[in-house]
């Protein structure tokens, strides 16, 4: 008899949404390794996708997810994700989460690829707060256990049926007491990866912890070349790079070169709205025309007080840092925000490793291809998250069988000159050989830094040492796939293949072990 019937790992919107629903059919351990709401849902903004308004339909949300994705969505995942939408928000708002609105309808914001408004938003530019701050209430009112500070370091998995059968924690506050907890489903809710890069959105704690559990344990991974960067971090000296959403561009700001050029005429029909990679890329070539780390972003032509009612966050971290956005252009510069790739499920959050699940942006069933469209991670955990525990209480298990996944098991090429490893290095090597563009040379650079890196790390039991483990694990998954993708598509642009390829209309599957291979750890 397991501790518990689900042991879920992680406290962003996929983790609390899934361990409420949870809640209702049995025991629930919920770990986290910071506190119940250091997350990267906090920190959304612009809001959440929904085809509620009128002229709007989930078809045609599909056409704009799939339009993002480059041709490498999972139309069903898709389908799934934009078919619940309505649903989702109304279970949102049954529990509680109060979406802003005008003149007494839902609001609705527009954002890049969206040929329609459908992002709802609360508190304005707070969305990702506002639904964290409800689901986390909820669920500590709730018989759930919560042990906050607590990181899962590994998946134990039964040898002879392949089965996740528990996961190891350390208590990070409690001089790292190491302790083991069965569960009969253990899902992965860790969110991201977007603390391997010089600049983030991402808080502190994305890491990509899960995409190293889950890989380390025999499950495989997907898309991992596909890192989507927001165009619009702020962008000033000694100031976090902080998100300055996509909706304000949504609500008429423009992209500006130091001279006044709204430049993104030039590079799309959307202009300041064209996909999220293309916005990105732009910035990055007017950046590097005029020799600077950033362009400006202008919403000085908007109303004042309707600016800092609309984006109040942004407006008073903008002030803080010495930006008044009401009075001049902010600014800004692409930062890393979402991982597209990660650990390979179903469009019912399975891995390939029975009574192990993924959901929310740790996961990859395919659905956003090689490029998010906006606004559509929070959406993504919420369907999926319920999906997950529909499917881990009916008892069936179907799993995920790939062909043909690539191994990353033996150290391979190696560079004699790697740097040494530090957390700065990693994510330096990141930023500059695995980042927005990319090329041949600096991929197989990164590739064998990386490879360096993985033969060098002594074993420990020390945290520090285990999530710098978990980053070049997760580096080296990224710098992999990146090279092995020999076509320009999405959010994976390389500049000596500039153009998408027919024959890459794939997805790149990885393990660390062959199929059939005995499992790394036993119970
Ligand atoms: C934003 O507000 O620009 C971010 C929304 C998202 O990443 O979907």
């Amino acid at each position: 008899m397991a501790d518990f019937k689900y042991i879920i790992v992680g406290s962003g919107i996929a983790g609390l949404y899934a361990a409420l629903l949870a809640s209702e059919q049995g025991s629930v351990l919920l770990l986290t390794k910071g506190g119940l709401q250091d997350c990267n849902t906090r920190y959304a903004q612009g809001g959440i996708a929904a085809a509620i308004g009128a002229g709007d339909s989930p078809a045609l949300h599909l056409e704009d997810t799939l339009g993002a994705g480059a041709g490498l969505c999972d139309v069903e995942a898709a389908r799934i994700l934009t078919d619940n939408a309505p649903r989702a928000i109304a279970d949102l708002v049954r529990l509680g989460v109060i979406f802003d609105t005008d003149h007494g309808e839902v609001a609705l914001g527009r954002e890049g690829a969206h040929r329609l408004a459908r992002v709802l938003h609360a508190g304005g530019d707070a969305t990702g707060a506002h639904i964290e701050t409800v689901l986390a209430r909820l669920v500590q009112a709730r018989p759930i256990r919560i042990d906050e500070y607590s990181a899962a370091v590994g998946l134990v998995v039964d040898a002879r049926s392949g089965k996740v059968t528990a996961v190891d924690a350390v208590q990070v506050r409690n001089g790292q007491t190491k302790r083991r907890y069965t569960g009969e489903a253990i899902v992965l809710a860790t969110g991201g990866a977007g603390r391997l890069f010089r600049h983030t959105t991402n808080p502190e704690v994305a890491t990509g912890d899960g995409v190293a559990l889950a890989f380390n344990a025999g499950a495989a991974v997907a898309d991992m070349e596909f890192c989507q960067f927001h165009p619009t971090a702020l962008r000033f000296p000694g100031a976090p790079a902080f998100l300055i959403s996509e909706a304000v561009r949504g609500e008429g700001a423009v992209l500006l070169t130091g001279d006044g050029d709204a430049f993104m005429a030039r590079y799309h029909p959307m202009k300041d709205l064209a996909p999220r990679d293309i916005v990105s890329r732009a910035i990055v070539t007017e950046m590097q025309r005029a020799a600077t780390d950033h362009v400006l972003l202008d919403m000085t032509h908007l109303p004042e007080q309707w600016l800092i009612t609309r984006f109040p966050t942004i407006y008073h971290t903008c002030l803080q840092n010495g930006v008044d956005i009401t009075r001049e252009p902010v600014p800004v510069a692409p930062a890393a925000h979402y991982m597209m790739g990660g650990v390979l499920t179903n469009s019912w959050g399975e891995t390939n490793l029975p009574g192990l699940f993924a959901c929310g942006e740790v996961a990859c069933n395919g659905l956003h291809g090689a490029n998010r469209l906006a606004s559509n991670s929070l959406l993504e955990a919420l369907v999926f998250a319920r999906r997950v525990v529909e499917r881990a209480g009916s008892g069936i298990w179907e799993g995920i069988r790939f062909d043909d996944p690539l191994i990353l098991d033996q150290p391979g090429l190696l560079n004699a000159d790697a740097p040494t490893l530090t957390a700065e290095n990693l994510v330096q090597t990141m930023w500059n050989k695995v980042g927005i563009v990319r090329d041949g040379v600096g991929l197989e650079e990164a590739v064998a830094i990386f490879n360096s890196w993985a033969g060098s790390l002594p074993a420990s039991e020390d945290l520090t040492v285990q999530s710098l483990a978990n980053q070049v694990l997760v580096g080296r998954l990224m710098a992999h796939a990146a090279q092995a993708r020999t076509e320009s598509r999405g959010a994976h642009f390389r500049l000596d293949f500039p153009a998408p390829r027919p024959e890459w209309v794939r997805r790149i599957v990885m393990v660390a072990h062959p199929p059939g291979n005995p499992f790394p750890s036993e119970s």
